[in-house]
């Protein structure tokens, strides 16, 4: 009792504060990693890390069902979606401009991108002097802040991340490193065990555990003058029945030397958690609070109080307690705000390492005294771990660290990047016959104005860089690492080949597998499409686009490696090889990712990108039949907004062709509705798009298919491996769906968006198998897919396997050279 009157008679005096003026940061650094944009919070800009294409970003789909129970949404889910990730350590500088108090928030939320699995990350994050977390390691699906409070003493404040797991994986999603006020922390707390003075908090770094509202709401950062997050207390209340919460409507008093208006908001003191009334004056009972801690550590515990219950000073008697020790007896709050009520005052206490077990436990019970009802109150609660985790500093400084830096973005690197320059580094080391030719010991990764410098050698335990701000596009990857990814391009390798050059398999350094297209240095057209791929993919990020990792131009090289698609073409799965067929509720799926993936090539960017060379053989399947829409080698972006159509050279894959497209040369999102429009129609009939061995009238499909649509009779010419299995009712609006694409006009198809839905619906006309009128229709399908059979059967025979070939080259080719020539063999 005496100890706390004491120090707050000490801060009574010492500390006089205008507290009406607002507090502002001299230090503000709000980070969103491993973003290109920046992204506002409530009235704070989180500023892009680095406009570099090398971040992650799941897809929308990938966040959609994500739970972030454990964060308020006022946080920003947004802050959640991009990670920078780090495969050695790696760190942020930031220039110090007022020492003392800072907060440093760390925003993680574990997803898998690509080959990261985020959620098996474990690293360690040190600044240059303590260590923040030690073998951390998120847990999945839940987005965590972790929130540490620094006197940074230094100009330059830099804070590493070190991978300590296997896989050696870092990361983080946003950061903030934030001046606070200096009195925020005051350095006269009350030891618990034994009462006394705790000295030497001012050097100390403390980790936020609990912040809690007792008996009010949830306040969110942006509520906050410090953008602090203070949680409500019921999940911590052991026996609510015994408490009620209490709102006080009248204005809050600060005294000179109490709490501030950034003590705590304005709404933590307005609220507070009472004991129930009773009307008996010997009740006896505790209302409790139980929080869970890693026991073996020093503790800030810090009560806010302010009298809103009392009618008159003097009336409100109460016992304070942590775990078991009674640490304010009779407590009087009147006595600490010179007998005025609803005023603001905080106590701080330590419980120290030796009495601090797995559990911090808080009660307030009612004074014993005779003359007083039973009665307490706590309006907030603060719980702060002091000292970080133990275990040794990694410091990873950035080279030439200077005190007039202006934000200072050090060593951020993309983890492809990363994972590039440790396979480059780790290449070096090993190959040493390989380092004459390639000496450098990684490739910059710079296009336009992006530089990174090494220091590979100067640091043993860490390597830094530092990489401007206004990067465009693309991480290089060396063409030794590429060389030795695909065993030196080994012809055994090649997994396909198309109009660009050939594509391998390869396999990186950190087993991550890989496509590898290797583009023929000869053709000037390819250059322009392998620069148009780079800057688009590079761009795009979405779980139906095929991910772009990296890109070597070196010695005339036009090489794209792209994440390895287990499963193939989806024309691979349809016809011309002996793969099992797939279901038509495989089948319907893979459209839908793939209108996914268009849909957000025409819908998901400022400007609308037109992929021009839609067909089966540019839909890809991971190795859970995943559709991913793949070869950007001809996009185009789309229109202007005072335009309506691209002008534009023909090109495209024949038999996928827009027929308005070819009659006008003018390009819009339609024209891949139409070619999107065919593939469907592939994927129902399993047959090539353009067969010349077959009868005049079946050579095209899209002629073919749309006579049996429009006689209402598509079930003809289903596959009949699958036939069998197909609602009636599916099949008669997935024809409608083909029908629409396939419009002779633009402007009557669909929109990809519109496509997605109909083909959903598509969908669930399949799963929605009660209908007993149904059944005959399958039955139907099932007598006349013989037929149609037959058909097939007959007119392939005679012609043999040399035109199968040719046709499999036909649809496989996506120049506008040969689409010439096509178009006289047609007219023949
Ligand atoms: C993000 O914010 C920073 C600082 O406010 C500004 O310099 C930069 O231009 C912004 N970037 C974008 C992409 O808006
Ligand atoms: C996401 O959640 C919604 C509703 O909670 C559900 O309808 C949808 O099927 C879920 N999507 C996935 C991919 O799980
Ligand atoms: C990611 O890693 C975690 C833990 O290592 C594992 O449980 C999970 O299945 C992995 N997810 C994927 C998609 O690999
Ligand atoms: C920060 O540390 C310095 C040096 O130890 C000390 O002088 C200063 O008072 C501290 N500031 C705060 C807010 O604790
Ligand atoms: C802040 O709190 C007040 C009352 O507690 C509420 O009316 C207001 O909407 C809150 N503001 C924000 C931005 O949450
Ligand atoms: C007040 O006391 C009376 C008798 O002791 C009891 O019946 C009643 O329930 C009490 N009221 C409250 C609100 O506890
Ligand atoms: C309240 O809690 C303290 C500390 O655990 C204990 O000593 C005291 O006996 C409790 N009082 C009641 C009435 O349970
Ligand atoms: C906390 O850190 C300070 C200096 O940073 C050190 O003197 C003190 O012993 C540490 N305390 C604990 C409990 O680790």
């Amino acid at each position: 009792m005496d100890e706390i009157a004491v120090s707050c008679i000490i801060f009574l005096l010492i500390f006089i504060r205008c507290s009406q003026c607002a507090f502002t940061p001299t230090d503000i650094y709000l980070i969103d990693c491993g973003s290109s944009t920046n992204t506002t919070i409530g009235n704070r800009v989180f500023v892009a890390d680095v406009s570099l294409s090398s971040t992650l970003t799941p897809s929308s789909n990938n966040l959609a069902n994500t739970s972030f129970d454990s964060v308020p949404s006022t946080y920003g889910t947004a802050l959640f979606q991009n990670a920078r990730v780090f495969t050695m350590p790696s760190s942020y500088s930031f220039q110090i401009n007022a020492h003392g108090r800072h907060f440093v928030r760390l925003y993680f939320f574990p997803f898998v991108y690509a080959s990261f699995n985020l959620t098996s990350a474990t690293f360690s994050v040190s600044t240059q002097d303590v260590v923040l977390l030690n073998n951390f390691q998120p847990q999945a699906n839940s987005a965590v802040v972790k929130e540490f409070s620094l006197n940074i003493t230094r100009d330059t404040f830099i804070l590493t991340f070190v991978p300590s797991g296997s896989p050696s994986l870092a990361f983080v999603n946003a950061l903030e490193v934030v001046s606070v006020p200096d009195d925020l922390i005051a350095d006269t707390p009350t030891v618990v065990d034994p009462s006394r003075k705790y000295q030497v908090l001012s050097d100390q770094v403390l980790e936020t555990m609990y912040r809690v509202n007792m008996g009010g709401p949830q306040v969110f950062p942006n509520n906050d003058t410090l953008w602090r997050t203070w949680d409500t207390d019921q999940k911590f209340l052991l026996n609510s029945q015994l408490s009620k919460s209490v709102l006080y409507s009248g204005n809050i008093v600060y005294m000179q030397g109490g709490a501030t208006e950034e003590t705590a908001p304005e709404i933590v003191y307005s609220t507070a958690r009472e004991l129930a009334s009773t009307n008996t004056s010997n009740a006896q009972f505790n209302v409790t609070w139980q929080f869970d801690v890693d026991a073996n550590s020093n503790y800030l515990i810090r009560f806010h109080f302010c009298d809103i219950v009392s009618k008159a000073a003097g009336d409100l008697l109460f016992n304070v307690y942590i775990n078991t020790w009674l640490v304010a007896g009779d407590l009087d709050l009147s006595t600490l705000t010179l007998r005025s009520l609803a005023t603001a005052v905080y106590i701080d206490y330590v419980l120290e390492a030796n009495d601090a077990f797995s559990k911090i436990i808080i009660s307030i019970g009612p004074s014993t005294l005779n003359n007083v009802l039973p009665d307490g109150i706590v309006n907030g609660l603060e719980i702060m771990k002091i000292n970080g985790s133990v275990g040794s500093t990694t410091v990873v400084t950035p080279p030439g660290s200077k005190k007039n830096f202006v934000i200072i973005l050090a060593v951020i690197l993309g983890a492809i990047i990363v994972v590039t320059v440790a396979i480059v580094l780790y290449l070096v080391f090993r190959k040493k016959k390989l380092a004459k030719q390639y000496s450098k010991p990684w490739v910059p990764f710079s296009i336009n104005g992006l530089t990174s410098h090494s220091t590979g050698s100067r640091t043993s335990n860490g390597t830094a860089f530092t990489v401007g701000v206004n990067g465009n596009f693309g991480y290089r990857l060396s063409f030794a690492v590429l060389q030795e990814a695909t065993n030196n391009f080994d012809e055994n390798w090649v997994i396909g080949v198309g109009g660009f050059g050939k594509v391998y398999k390869g396999v990186l350094r950190d087993e991550t597998k890989v496509a590898v297209k290797r583009g023929n240095p000869k053709s000037q057209q390819g250059l322009n499409e392998f620069h148009t791929e780079i800057e688009l993919l590079s761009r795009l990020r979405h779980r139906h686009l095929v991910s772009l990792i990296g890109y070597c131009d070196e010695k005339n090289e036009m090489i794209l490696v792209y994440e390895y698609m287990e499963k193939g073409t989806l024309k691979s799965h349809l016809y011309g090889s002996d793969l099992p067929p797939l279901s038509w509720k495989q089948r319907l799926e893979i459209c839908i990712g793939s209108a996914r993936g268009l849909h957000y090539l025409h819908t998901g960017q400022a400007k609308a990108i037109i992929h021009r060379d839609v067909k089966s053989a540019n839909i890809l399947l991971d190795e859970n039949l995943l559709a991913k829409v793949a070869d950007f080698g001809l996009s185009k972006t789309g229109p202007e907004l005072d335009q309506t159509h691209v002008s534009t050279a023909v090109k495209g894959s024949f038999g996928y062709l827009d027929p308005e497209y070819f009659r006008r040369q003018q390009l819009t999102e339609k024209s891949d509705v139409y070619s999107f429009g065919v593939v469907l129609l592939e994927v129902l009939c399993a047959r090539p798009v353009i067969d010349p061995t077959l009868p005049r009238e079946m050579v095209n499909l899209a002629e073919w298919g749309m006579k049996w649509q429009k006689r209402g009779e598509l079930e003809h010419i289903v596959d009949s491996r699958i036939a069998g299995s197909i609602w009636l009712e599916s099949l008669k609006k997935f024809g409608e769906t083909i029908e629409k694409c396939l419009a002779d006009s633009g402007v009557e198809r669909p929109s990809m968006g519109d496509v997605l839905w109909n083909l959903e619906y598509v969908l669930q006309l399949q799963e929605t198998d009660s209908s007993i009128s149904e059944v005959n229709s399958i039955n139907r399908i099932i007598e006349l897919s013989p037929q149609v059979q037959n058909i097939n059967t007959l007119a392939t025979t005679p012609v043999g396997e040399i035109r199968t070939s040719a046709i499999n080259d036909l649809s496989d080719v996506s120049m506008s050279k040969v689409f010439s020539q096509l178009i006289k063999s047609e007219g023949r």
